[in-house]
């Protein structure tokens, strides 16, 4: 069903342990472009995203200090790459402890691993069938703990709707890959119905912490 060749990747050099490894952001970012490439199904892209996502985050040492910086206002966002072609881009969060998004989607997919710490993903699933605008029922699911070495996902259009969070007691920081050039999504109430759009704000030290949105 899936289709497609097997994944592109360099071949790992040990497969025991990761430590050696010299998989960085850089060949990261070209295996996405060889996957991409190829222009399989989401099916296929979250599967060989998550694959190089875990490699990637089987050390943290890839990631600029610049790029670890949090925020005690809300959790922040800083752009790593984008595509110049506009078929993903990358971030680093940075979380620290209670801070957590709402209820939103994406409408792309998606894939999160985790460079430092842990979060807690909670997942929904839309019971209504979408026909009123601005509304939306959903029902949680069971959450679950994103650690080191796992991955999460977004697959449209069922599997989409989540809220991320910092339950741990100290900072955490996940690598999020998407596949559009995201500047808004949809926040949900779960409580009301209620869905509303909601611009997507990237901060960056090299902006000066000013947010700017693509
Ligand atoms: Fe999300």
């Amino acid at each position: 069903m899936d289709g497609g060749a097997g994944p592109i990747f360099p071949p790992i050099r040990r497969m025991s342990t990761a430590s050696t490894d010299t998989y960085g952001l850089a060949d990261y970012i070209r295996s996405l472009e060889a996957i991409l490439d190829r222009r399989p199904s989401d099916r296929v892209i979250i599967r060989e995203v998550s694959q190089a996502t875990k490699r990637l985050c089987a050390t943290d040492r890839w990631l600029e200090e610049r790029f670890r910086v949090g925020s005690p206002d809300a959790y922040n966002r800083h752009l790593l790459h984008r595509d110049p072609r506009n078929r993903f881009i990358v971030l680093s969060l940075v979380w620290m402890p209670g801070q957590m998004t709402p209820v939103h989607d994406h409408s792309c997919w998606g894939v999160m691993g985790i460079v430092s710490g842990s979060l807690e993903e909670v997942g929904y699933e839309r019971l209504d069938d979408g026909s009123r605008p601005g509304y939306a029922e959903l029902a949680e699911g069971r959450g679950s703990d994103v650690g080191r070495g796992s991955v999460a996902y977004l697959l449209p259009p069922h599997e989409e709707i989540h809220r991320i969070g910092n339950t741990s007691a100290g900072q955490s920081i996940s690598l999020h890959v998407y596949g559009r050039d995201l500047d808004e999504v949809n926040v949900f109430d779960p409580v009301s119905g209620v869905v509303s759009p909601m611009r997507i704000k990237y901060y960056s030290p090299e902006c000066g912490h000013q947010p700017f949105v693509i």
